[in-house]
This record gives C-alpha cells, sequence and structure tokens, in this order.
C-alpha cells in the first residue's frame, strides 16, 4: 500500500512573513491527516522560515532545486548538503518550467538527483509531455524518453528512494487539468517502465504524483484512480485552506 503525498511547489511566490503566516493557518487544518504525507518547497530563501514553522509538525519542507556539485565557485547555486543542513527532506528535480526557462535536461535531472539521494534528501522527479507532443500522440514517447534519459540511470537501491511527478506541461497553471484517466494512462506507462528496469517491487512500490491544475474540487476524482498516488501542486498550495483541502481528500 502506497501512503499518499500532496506536495506544494510554491514556485517563485511568498516573502518569509507570508511563509510563516501560511503555516499558522494551515498547520491547524492538517493536524489530523495522518492519511498522507506533505511536503512544502518554498524559495531558497523562505525555508528556514518554513522550517522553523513546521517544528513539531508532520509537513516537511523541500527545495525547488539544487546543483550536484556538494560545493565550489558556481555563483548563485546551491547544494544537496546545504539544503539538508537547513533543514530539507524533500527536493523537487526536473519540473518543467526548469526545462523550459532554465535549460535542464534528463542527464542533468539524472546528476541533481544522485546529488541529492547521496545527502539524504527525497527526489521528487518531474517528467511530463508539452502540448504539442500531446497532440502529436507523442506522449507515451516523451515520457519514455524522459524516463530512460534520467531515472532509468540510477541504481535499484537509488531509485526505491525517489518520488515521481508527472506534469503535463499544458496543465501547468492553466486550469486545465488531466482527466483522471488521462492521469492514470500516463502513470501507467511510467510504471511500466519502472518494472522493466527496476522490477515488480519497485512499480509497485513507487509513489507518483499528478501535477497540473490540482485543486480541493478536482482532487478526489484523480485521488480515486488506483494509479494516482498524490499530487504536486501549484497555485492552489499557496493558500491555506486550499491546500488543506487537497491534503484532506
Ligand atoms: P499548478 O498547480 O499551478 O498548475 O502547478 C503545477 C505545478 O507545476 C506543480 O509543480
Amino acid at each position: 500500500m502506497r501512503t499518499p503525498f500532496m506536495a506544494g511547489n510554491w514556485k517563485m511566490y511568498k516573502t518569509a512573513a507570508e511563509t510563516t503566516a501560511f503555516f499558522e493557518k494551515f498547520l491547524p487544518l492538517v493536524a489530523n491527516s495522518s492519511h498522507c504525507d506533505v511536503a512544502i518547497c518554498p524559495t531558497f530563501v523562505n525555508i528556514p522560515a518554513a522550517v522553523a514553522a513546521v517544528a513539531g509538525s508532520k509537513v516537511g519542507i523541500g527545495g525547488q532545486n539544487l546543483y550536484w556539485a556538494k560545493e565550489g565557485a558556481f555563483t548563485g547555486e546551491i547544494s544537496a548538503p546545504m539544503l539538508k543542513a537547513v533543514g530539507c527532506q524533500y527536493v523537487i528535480i526536473g519540473h518543467s518550467e526548469r526545462r523550459q526557462f532554465f535549460g535542464e535536461t534528463d542527464a542533468t535531472v539524472l546528476k541533481k538527483t544522485v546529488a541529492a539521494l547521496e545527502a539524504g534528501l527525497t527526489p521528487i522527479v518531474c517528467v511530463g509531455e508539452l502540448l504539442a507532443d500531446r497532440e502529436a500522440g507523442n506522449t507515451e514517447a516523451v515520457l519514455v524518453e524522459q524516463f530512460n534519459g534520467g531515472i532509468a540511470g540510477l541504481s535499484e537501491t537509488q531509485f526505491a528512494q525517489i518520488v515521481i511527478a508527472y506534469e503535463p506541461v499544458w496543465a501547468i497553471g492553466t486550469g486545465k487539468v488531466a482527466t483522471p484517466d488521462m492521469a492514470a494512462d500516463a502513470h501507467r506507462t511510467i510504471r511500466a517502465q519502472v518494472e522493466k528496469k527496476f522490477g515488480a517491487d519497485a512499480a509497485k512500490a513507487v509513489r507518483i504524483l499528478y501535477g497540473g491544475s490540482v485543486k480541493p474540487d478536482n482532487v478526489k476524482g484523480l485521488m480515486a484512480q488506483i494509479e494516482i498516488d498524490g499530487a504536486l501542486v501549484g497555485g492552489a498550495s499557496l493558500d491555506a485552506n486550499s491546500f488543506a483541502g487537497v491534503v484532506n481528500f
């Protein structure tokens, strides 16, 4: 049985004061939500405020990116051990916005995933097709390519510690949610790749989250799919009531 996992990706939103205010409202709303794991991934500068706010609660904190070297002359970058030291449990890797705007590739996704695991972080590794891919009937091919170019490079032991997020790019921030059936289809494609590469037990165990316009009013339908193990939530995670509505689906 896979424990559901609801993670909020705050992208480039909120100040430290807004981060603290969010958790004051949010934590009481999820205090009894023992049915699932919960995480928030704020901007780097707000991680300390978030870590302080969630102390003693069940909510974990994650980064939104990292650089694979442990330290060095890499101006503007942040390493996995630094995220771990500041109190992170998770890190998002290969988000489509990183791929689209910051040159992330399947190869860098693999390097970053390995670095995260070496530091003891749980990577949430993102894959997903563009609208043009879906319209051309290439969704499956793109997912397989991203899997093979990135995740497939892990060892079995490494793979056992990651979470995968399927985020169709056309559904991110657009209000266009994939139907539960579409999402489940994509998750089956990914899980089949996992089975091929890492075996049936690994395929059964890995959590695959859906991301793309998840809201309190559509999460129930998505979570009714046995294939969908949770959500990676952007916009709806910025508001305490709305993210609590997702967590308490
Ligand atoms: P939205 O929920 O705002 O569509 O964003 C999804 C996402 O990109 C989460 O990583």
